[in-house]
């Protein structure tokens, strides 16, 4: 049977539709609009191109977009000088600062002129370390890993109780999505290049999350039939049929994995759009925060 495709498009169109209207009801009752400040610190094609992709739908559902470029030779000073006045900046709501940063900067250090309650992207050490705890809230959860329990909860996916299993322990994705789904009571075991067996480790798991860059490394049968798979993985292979010659497609061979899988959320289509969703929804609450305050 085929399994359940999760639509990540249609549930991030969804979320825009609601930033959008809570935007232009805070503009209309306080006059402000909620306001998104990026930084990005080189020329990496790719990092250019996602941070373009945050800025559009941000303009999309009413936000303001502040763009800074600075370039890659910037000093630790300037950078986190940058990052000072972005959080002294009123208009300024929320703070991206896109990684990876050049080697040569200091990335700790860069996230840590960020106020907290500005850090939209939720890599402050601070909200990290809370992810991390029992019982500690962050303030805001960062945008991909939250994209991807959104999918799973909409899919139906049961957490109490459940195998899951993270591929790939970045900071960015698999660190944080792997603390999530221990919050939700799920037994989260997280691979890595060293883990032996891997086809072995992945059949186990009734929720599975692919993030490590390899371009279709899950096979079908690495996938427990019924299982719930999250693709989060974005690669760009050669394909000369198509009229770039070339074309994206993620860690998971869907086209296989489908086959066996109870759902599973596509790349492209899947986890992206909700990223940038959950980073839009973040400025939203950073915006309405200082309006309580
Ligand atoms: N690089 C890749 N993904 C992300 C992200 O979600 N936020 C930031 N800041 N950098 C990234």
């Amino acid at each position: 049977m085929s399994a359940k495709i999760i639509d990540g498009e249609a549930v991030a169109t969804r979320i825009r539709e609601e930033i959008k209207a809570a935007v232009e009801e805070m503009n209309a009752t306080h006059g402000m609009r909620p306001g998104l400040a990026t930084v990005i610190v080189g020329d990496d094609p790719a990092s250019a191109q996602y941070v373009r992709m945050k800025r559009n739908r941000s303009k999309k559902v009413g936000i303001e977009s502040f763009g800074h470029e600075l370039p890659a030779q910037s000093t630790q000073e300037e950078v986190e000088g940058l990052v000072r006045r972005l959080g002294d900046d009123p208009k300024v709501h929320g703070i991206l600062v896109q990684l990876p940063l050049p080697d040569h900067l200091d990335e700790e250090a860069v996230l840590n002129t960020i106020p907290l309650s500005k850090d939209v992207d939720g890599f402050h050490p601070v909200n990290i370390g809370r992810l991390a705890m029992k019982g500690r809230k962050p303030l805001f959860i960062p945008c991909t890993p939250a994209g991807v329990i959104t999918l799973l909860e909409e899919a139906g996916a049961e957490f109490d109780g459940a195998e899951a299993v993270v591929l790939g322990r970045s900071n960015i994705v698999g660190m944080p999505a792997a603390m999530l789904l221990i919050h939700r009571n799920a037994t989260v075991t997280v691979c890595h290049s060293r883990t032996k067996d891997l086809p072995g480790v992945c059949r186990k798991a009734d929720i599975l999350v692919a993030a490590v860059g390899r371009a279709k490394m899950v096979k079908a049968d690495w996938v427990k039939p019924g299982a719930f798979v999250i693709d989060v993985g974005s690669n760009r292979i050669d394909d000369p049929s198509t009229d770039k010659g070339y074309r994206w497609v993620g860690d998971v061979d869907f086209e296989e994995v489908k086959e066996v899988a109870g759902a599973i959320s596509p790349s492209p289509g899947g986890v992206g759009p909700m990223t940038i969703a959950g980073l839009l929804l973040n400025t939203l609450r950073a915006a309405q925060m200082t309006l309580k305050s």
